[in-house]
């Protein structure tokens, strides 16, 4: 399972990789003595080599996770980490012993450090020990040559069971031992279960915050009984029960094979990395107390009936009545308790990219959301009855007669309906719009309340623009016409006339401009107001003075020299800001689709913003109904998967994005850059050099060649990696941050571009496709 993971991580692999096969500084060694000291590039190995222990990072929705971890050499699972609750930073990590005997993890962007523990008395003689078993210890040693354990790792465990570490309780101490999950896949702080031990009825047991949702059934001649005979064959149980402790452990009789137990983040215990499972605590539901160990409960909502299971769809709902929870500390298996047992609830989406948080939608049939994965490619986990799906054991003959039947009497129903219907269209039409012009008045005062937008009156739109006159056109949006706009206070706006051809209904138009309201960040466009007047749309934005980036970069003369290399390099800075908070810290995640220069507007300090976001989706939600195959957005901007297949995700902006690095960087556009004896477009071009090591050569000549030659290489350098052909080579908006922020060597390289063109030959990338 995380060996997955870690194939994701891959710039950071590479990065790993290589500190682990160049530098062993304490791999001799299994101990840390008072004084030692222990960071990322250190390793410290048990006497036989069967774990390690190291600081271990792991990337989860486009952050670093840093973890000291105890890993299996065999395999590298992760079986125990020291500090789950609180993540440290790869760089600047140290574990260290004193003279104290205080074991602890300092890093000194936190001033706090981690205490793994602190002997009640300072004592120097202390040693900290990685043994064969897995177990991490301190130890007191005495000067008798006796030793006394002060702390270990199996007393704090993870998510895994490995051999001869316990669960279930220390009488002596009180201190319990049990097993919790993480909260999401790639992050270590406990989640939604815990795996324990039950003294008093002697099983194994899962519970959900809390709730029983699953019992292995009692031990007989060394197995438990809902635990499938595959995942218990090479196990030797050992209950312990006395006035000490009450506990259960396994050791595995073939010691050549490494066994562990994992509780996932979604509730599944795993027995090694091949999706083995030992218990599905997943599937508990709580209506039957048969199905492998699954647990009854008593408070099932009325509303869901047996059978009723969370199904995972790619799909595009209507956005009425979305509910948030907004926390990044729930996981996808709170979001499935909230909605299940929500009777309102019809199914979730995860909030944030690691998999945490959940919006919750309701819809009344399965008429209220478009099952189509070109058109959002997002995940929705909708409850659905799978009981009723099951097929019947008819004959076949039988079935077919039944079929047939049913089919005819579909067919004549399906008839009468389509005569009716086309009777009433004309009233259906006619009272629907009657409708729309009811719910545009209670919408105006909504949005005015709830999001203190201005709903203008169209007569002081049309006074504001001069009559929408061609003086005040700043220009044609992908939507429709801009205009500038002075209002009756004198401030300046910019407004823009959404084109009358969009079917878009009322509703829908709400919808969408209650997302774009929320959105508020330095380096994005601000939405003031809107105003509605017939079948005409209008939004208010704040007034750019200093237009917008094309305007300065592709010109030859003065404008370009306006802009010197480190006003370039604050605003390519500022889109990546933009653009993150868009991709992640919304409370929506906004794909922008038509990322290009002229959508980059440039206020009085020459700041960037992000302009016409969330616009194309609101389109396309109309649009993907009646046809699918439409692509919004510019070409020589737009990824392949997205140009070809219509597919996008916050890749296909990170494709855009590259582009329109490379464009900052060159000032050339990358659609016009053609000539008789390099007929490469400039994604195209700049691989060329760059593959030649002359890349300086593309820097745009009206710097007159001033400019920070480490910054240059290192926008090249992301540029190139963010056109990748394939949308999981190219890095997230927040590895472009650090990589465009830190002063480390980037590691990935960039392979060949896609759209690459070469000379007298078009081929698309590592496919064969023509473009
Ligand atoms: C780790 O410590 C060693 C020795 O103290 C030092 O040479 C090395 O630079 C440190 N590594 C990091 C990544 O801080
Ligand atoms: C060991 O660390 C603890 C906690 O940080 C500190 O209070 C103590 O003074 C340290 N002891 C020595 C000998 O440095
Ligand atoms: C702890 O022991 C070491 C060596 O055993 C010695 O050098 C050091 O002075 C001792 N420190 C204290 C505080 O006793
Ligand atoms: C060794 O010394 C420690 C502490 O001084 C004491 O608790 C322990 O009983 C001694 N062990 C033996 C075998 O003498
Ligand atoms: C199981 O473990 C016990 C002690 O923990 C041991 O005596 C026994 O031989 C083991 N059984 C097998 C089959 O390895
Ligand atoms: C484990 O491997 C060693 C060496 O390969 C072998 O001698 C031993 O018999 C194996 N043990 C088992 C239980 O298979
Ligand atoms: C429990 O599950 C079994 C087997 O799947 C099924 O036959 C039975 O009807 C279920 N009982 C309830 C109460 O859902
Ligand atoms: C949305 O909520 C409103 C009021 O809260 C309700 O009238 C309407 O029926 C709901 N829509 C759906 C799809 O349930
Ligand atoms: C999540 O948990 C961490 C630590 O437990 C806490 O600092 C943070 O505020 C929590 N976040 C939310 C949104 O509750
Ligand atoms: C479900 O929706 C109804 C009507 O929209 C509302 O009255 C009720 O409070 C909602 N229930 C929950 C649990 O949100
Ligand atoms: C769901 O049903 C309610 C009541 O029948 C209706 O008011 C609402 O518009 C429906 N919602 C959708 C999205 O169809």
């Amino acid at each position: 399972m995380r060996l997955i993971l870690q194939k994701l991580v891959l710039a950071f692999m590479h990065l790993w990789l290589w500190w682990s096969s160049s530098i062993h500084v304490d791999a001799a060694d299994d101990s840390l003595n008072p004084g030692d000291t222990f960071n990322s590039s250190s390793q410290l190995y048990s006497k036989s080599r069967n774990y390690f222990l190291d600081f271990y990072s792991l990337l989860s929705g486009g952050e670093f996770f840093t973890y000291l971890a105890i890993q299996n050499a065999h395999d590298n699972t992760i079986v125990w980490d020291a500090n789950k609750e609180q993540s440290v930073h790869q760089n600047d990590a140290v574990l260290s012993l004193n003279f104290s005997g205080v074991l602890k993890i300092e890093y000194p962007s936190v001033n706090k450090p981690i205490i793994l523990y602190s002997p009640p008395q300072p004592i120097n003689n202390t040693v900290a020990t990685l043994l064969d078993t897995g177990n991490f210890v301190l130890q007191h040693l005495h000067s008798n040559g006796t030793t006394t354990l002060l702390w270990q790792s199996f007393d704090y465990p993870t998510n895994t069971l490995i051999p001869t570490m316990k669960l279930g309780v220390n009488h002596k101490t009180g201190h319990r031992w049990l097993l919790f999950s993480y909260l999401t896949e790639g992050r270590a702080t406990p989640g939604g279960f815990s795996l324990e031990w039950e003294p008093k009825g002697q099983e194994l047991m899962i519970r959900r915050r809390g709730k029983v949702c699953w019992k292995s059934g009692k031990l007989r001649n060394n197995r438990f009984e809902h635990i499938p005979e595959d995942a218990q064959g090479v196990l030797n149980y050992s209950i312990v029960s006395n006035g000490n402790e009450d506990s259960f452990s396994f050791t595995s009789t073939n010691e050549n094979i490494t066994y562990f137990w994992s509780l996932s983040d979604t509730g599944r215990l795993y027995y090694d990395d091949k999706e083995g499972y030992v218990a599905r605590a997943d599937l508990c539901y709580g209506y039957n107390n048969t199905d492998g160990g699954c647990q009854r409960w008593q408070d099932i909502p009325k509303c869901r009936i047996p059978g009723d299971v969370f199904t995972k769809k790619s799909l595009y709902p209507n956005y009425e009545n979305v509910t948030y929870e907004e926390n990044e500390n729930i996981s996808h298996s709170d979001c499935e308790a909230a909605c299940w047992s929500n009777c309102n609830c019809s199914g979730f989406k995860e909030l944030y990219t690691d998999g945490s948080g959940c919006r919750f939608y309701q819809w009344n049939s399965s008429k209220d959301y478009i099952v189509d994965g070109t058109v959002s490619g997002e995940d929705f986990y909708v409850l659905e009855n799978k009981r009723n799906i099951i097929p019947h054991h008819h004959g076949t003959k039988g079935w077919i007669w039944i079929s047939t039947v049913i089919a005819t009497t579909l067919l004549i129903i399906c008839a009468l309906i389509l005569c009716l219907a086309i009777k009433k269209r004309k009233h259906v039409l006619q009272e629907k719009k009657r409708k729309e012009m009811t719910l545009m008045e209670d919408f105006g005062n909504d949005l005015n309340k709830k999001h203190g937008l201005k709903v203008l009156d169209y007569s002081l739109v049309v006074a504001a623009t001069n009559e929408f006159s061609s003086e005040n056109k700043l220009g044609q949006g992908g939507f429709g016409p801009v205009y500038k706009g002075t209002l009756p206070t004198g401030e300046e706006v910019a407004i823009k006339r959404l084109a009358r051809s969009s079917a878009q209904g009322i509703v829908e138009f709400k919808n969408e401009l209650t997302l774009i309201c929320e959105l508020q960040h330095m380096n994005l466009v601000q939405l003031l107001g809107c105003c509605i007047h017939e079948e005409e749309k209008i939004l208010i934005y704040e007034y750019m003075p200093n237009k917008s980036l094309d305007f300065y970069l592709f010109e030859d003369g003065t404008r370009s020299k306006l802009l010197d290399w480190n006003k370039r390099f604050s605003i390519i800075q500022g889109i990546a800001q933009g653009l993150l908070y868009l991709h992640k810290y919304s409370r929506l995640k906004v794909i922008h689709r038509d990322l290009k220069a002229s959508n980059i507007l440039l206020d009085e300090n020459m700041n960037p913003k992000i302009s016409d976001f969330g616009m194309a989706r609101m389109f396309t939600q109309q649009d993907s109904i009646s046809n699918t195959n439409k692509v919004v957005g510019t070409y020589g901007y737009m990824s392949p998967e997205y140009a070809m297949e219509g597919v996008f995700s916050t890749k296909s902006d990170v494709y855009s994005f590259g582009v329109l690095l490379l464009e900052i960087v060159t000032g050339r556009k990358n659609t016009s850059f053609y000539d008789d004896d390099h007929p490469l477009n400039l994604v195209g071009h700049v691989w060329e050099l760059w593959k030649d090591d002359k890349y300086f050569e593309l820097v745009d000549p009206s710097l007159n060649e001033v400019f920070d030659h480490e910054e240059v290489q290192r926008c090249i350098h992301i540029g190139l990696l963010c056109v990748e052909h394939y949308a999981n080579d190219r890095p997230t908006m927040s590895n472009i941050i650090l990589m465009l922020t830190s002063k480390s060597e980037i590691v990935s390289l960039p392979q060949i571009p896609a759209f690459y063109v070469q000379r007298n030959h078009c081929f698309y990338s590592r496919n064969d496709y023509f473009y």
